[in-house]
């Protein structure tokens, strides 16, 4: 299944990214996550991201598009995968569509602004592998270190409330119209995101069978 995770920054698409790729063995492919390993390992596309994540911007669209082709070409990803950030703006819709690539679902995940801004402060991730987790909502087994690799949990620079009010703006502006892109294809399934993790994941896989 080739499915795609919508929604605003902080909405939950990594987290539920995670639950469907341990539930179809497909992997998630996440934009975002692929942007912050290059800038950790100082690439030229890392270091030119840098600037727009920091100010809470959209990277420009022909490196994401490059990105994605780059990643979807892989072997992992010929019995499907989650498109967990990828698109963000209806021309890297339309690069997917040029691409060949058929998408069978997006899942839309919904939260208030005014929650997301909280749930934000409460984030960690790891360092290392880029698996999230939250101070309150979904705490590590030992403080500061990541389940799955052991690596450090910090907060992300792009996490600090001025920040996330921009990116929920660029969101609301430039990604909340694939909502509209999808429905009409008949693709769009939207989950009300839950103030517990495990009640959103109920919804999300039912969603998924819908
Ligand atoms: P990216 O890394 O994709 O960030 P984002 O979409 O802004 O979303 P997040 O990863 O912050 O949130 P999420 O929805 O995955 O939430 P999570 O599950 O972690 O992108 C970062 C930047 O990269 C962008 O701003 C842009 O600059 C650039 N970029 C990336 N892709 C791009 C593209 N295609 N085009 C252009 N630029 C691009 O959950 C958040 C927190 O809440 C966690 O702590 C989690 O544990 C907790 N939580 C999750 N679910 C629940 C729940 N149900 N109840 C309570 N807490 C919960």
């Amino acid at each position: 299944m080739n499915l795609i995770l919508l929604g605003a920054p902080g909405a939950g698409k990594g987290t539920q990214a995670e639950v469907i790729c341990e539930h179809l063995s497909i992997p998630t492919i996440s934009t975002g996550n692929i942007i912050r390993e290059a800038l950790k390992n100082g690439t030229e596309m890392g270091l030119r991201a840098k600037s727009y994540m920091d100010e809470g911007k959209l990277v420009p669209d022909e490196v994401v598009i490059g990105i994605i082709q780059e990643r979807l070409a892989k072997d992992d990803c010929k019995n499907g995968f989650i498109l967990d950030g990828f698109p963000r703006t209806i021309p890297q819709a339309e690069a997917l569509d040029k691409m060949g690539i058929v998408i069978d679902k997006v899942i839309d995940i919904e939260v208030e602004d005014e929650a997301i801004v909280k749930r934000m402060s409460g984030r960690r991730v790891c360092e290392s592998c880029g698996a999230s987790y939250h101070l309150l909502y979904k705490k590590p087994a030992v403080e500061g270190k990541c389940n799955k690799c052991g690596g450090t949990l910090i907060q992300r620079k792009d996490d600090h409330p001025d920040t996330v009010k921009e990116r929920l703006k660029v969101y609301h502006d430039q990604t909340e119209p694939l909502k509209d892109y999808y429905a009409k294809q008949g693709k769009l399934k939207i989950v009300n995101g839950q103030e517990e993790v495990a009640d959103t994941t109920r919804l999300t896989l039912a969603a998924l069978e819908a």
